[in-house]
């Protein structure tokens, strides 16, 4: 059983920010989620390294183009291996390989006689890297995406693909496969985008413009345009158009923000059915992440969620987890240092950090440093069991990337109910009286087991932090597939040492 996760291949214009490190997350939250299910994976994020806008942050910054992508590239990668994201192959489009197979692909495209040039008037954005029609743009003529960047009118001779013959096959394969783009509200927005005729599309762009990019096969005055190249990355890294592709090119999924569906949905669908080749498997659309009260995030706003600030202050969990459970499937979801802080101080260390400290500490001082051999359980052992496993049952599950959410605060809600078990049974007091000694064993029993569960479950969301409880816990090995099993640690097991797992922050 084999999964390929792609992220969007991202611009190195500048830094890495909340947006990237967000998608790049949640795909390594389902290929951890599916490696837990037994899943071979390919996981493919990185970097788009073409185009006008990376050009010209090249020029701004005075720096040859070579080494201004050498010192992106190594800032992207540095902040993904911060973020724990496991990638399997990280994204370079300037790669030879890329390149000469993008080609190969644009030349089979030109045999078939798909590919016109022509002279062409339009407005463009660079933001979107791409002309836009009359109607895309707002009141004032400026793109709704980019409003700073100013749209700029231009008049080129160009490539293009035709696109209207294929607009039929591409809606008809939307309406067999329902699951082709989720969630539902991106799949009726897309076919929105196909109701009207379709434009053919400029593929390339003259070198007096553009120099960074692919070179036309077939007329050496131009490059490809960055999205058409952008796009292929999903077919180079898994080696096409070597036969090797064809097992994980079946399986693909690609994760993308709510901003690219177009280029996913319209564009890419179609270059592959002009090259003959089959089409990917799904499209996993998100929102996107604002500024507090709604507010677009931006520097002159003072409101931009840096993911190395939130990294250096509250470590990587706090980011992973505040992004794995507040993001909306629906409407754009609200991000801020503030309310990071705050998730994480009341879930991360109220409900788990504090319930694993108190418990193994008591465990390691009035056990003798070992996990407690239970007795007899009673009904609210047994409700608190049967609510933990139910609560983490969805981790060993297939997840969807609209899942994520409401598994994560699944989990949470059980540990919370957790924390109310321990009080509530209190086996520091227990412990205090003979009679009921054997009883505290039992509590200190139930919760480290139901603790584990759930650290077990966390392990595909939060894996650093589950994982240093998992060693106080001694569990050096979780099986694969995994299924939340009670009893799993037997009475009697030597704790490991208390580490802090989500110390308070000031
Ligand atoms: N280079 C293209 C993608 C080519 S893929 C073949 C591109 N790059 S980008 O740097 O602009 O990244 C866009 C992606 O970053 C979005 O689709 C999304 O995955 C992520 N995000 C950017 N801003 C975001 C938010 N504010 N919130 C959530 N994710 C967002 O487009």
């Amino acid at each position: 059983m084999k999964s390929y996760i792609t992220t969007p291949i991202y611009y190195v214009n500048g830094s890495p920010h909340i947006g990237h490190a967000f998608t790049s997350i949640m795909a390594d939250i389902l290929k951890r989620n599916r490696q837990a299910l037994g899943y071979e994976l390919m996981l493919s994020t990185g970097v788009d390294e073409h185009g006008q806008k990376n050009q010209e942050a090249a020029q701004e910054l005075g720096m040859p183009i070579e080494d201004y992508l050498d010192m992106r590239c190594a800032e992207f990668r540095d902040v993904f291996d911060k973020l724990d994201v496991t990638y399997d192959y990280f994204v370079r489009t300037s790669r030879d390989g890329h390149k000469e197979a993008v080609a190969g692909m644009e030349q089979s495209i030109f045999d078939k006689d798909l590919i016109v040039k022509k002279n062409y008037t339009g407005t463009y954005c660079k933001g979107c890297e791409e002309f836009k029609k009359e109607s895309d743009l707002t009141e004032d003529g400026q793109c709704p995406l980019h409003p700073t960047m100013q749209v700029e009118q231009t008049e080129e001779t160009n490539y293009f693909l035709k696109m209207e013959p294929f607009r039929e096959r591409l809606l008809k394969h939307i309406a067999d496969n329902p699951d082709f783009v989720q969630p539902v509200a991106f799949r009726n927005e897309l076919k929105q985008m196909l109701a009207e005729p379709l434009e053919d599309l400029c593929i390339s762009r003259p070198k007096a413009r553009v120099t960074l990019g692919v070179e036309l096969p077939f007329d050496t005055e131009f490059v490809t345009y960055v999205w058409f190249d952008a796009l292929a990355n999903y077919l180079t890294n898994i080696d096409w158009p070597d036969e090797s592709y064809a097992p994980w090119w079946e399986e693909c999924e690609h994760l993308i923000g709510k901003d690219i569906l177009k280029p996913h949905g319209v564009y890419w669908p179609i270059m592959l059915m002009a090259a003959g080749l089959p089409l990917p498997k799904k499209l996993s659309v998100h929102s996107h992440w604002v500024g507090a009260g709604g507010v677009k995030m931006s520097k002159s706003i003072g409101n931009v969620v840096d993911p190395i600030e939130v990294m250096d202050k509250l470590g990587v969990d706090a980011l992973r987890w505040y992004l794995a459970r507040h993001m909306r499937a629906d409407s754009d979801s609200q991000i801020s240092v503030e309310l990071i802080a705050q998730t994480y101080e009341a879930e991360l260390n109220n409900k788990l950090g504090n319930m694993l400290s108190r418990a193994a500490k008591f465990a390691r001082s009035k056990f003798d440093g070992k996990l407690p051999v239970k007795g007899e359980l009673t009904a609210e052992d047994e409700a608190l069991r049967q609510t933990v496993l139910k609560a983490t049952a969805g981790m060993g599950e297939w997840i969807d990337l609209a899942d994520i959410p409401a598994r994560t605060q699944a989990i949470i809600t059980a540990a919370a109910e957790l924390n109310e078990y321990i009080d509530k049974q209190a086996p520091w007091s227990l412990f205090k009286n003979e009679d009921t000694r054997e009883r505290s064993k039992t509590v200190v029993y139930v919760a480290l087991d139901c603790l584990r569960i759930v650290m077990e479950a966390l392990q595909q969301v939060i894996p650093a932090s589950a994982g240093k409880a998992l060693a106080t816990l001694n569990v050096t090995e979780v099986a694969r597939p995994w299924k939340p099993e009670l009893d799993r640690l037997p009475g009697g097991t030597e704790l490991g040492d208390i580490q802090p797992l989500f110390p308070r922050v000031q």
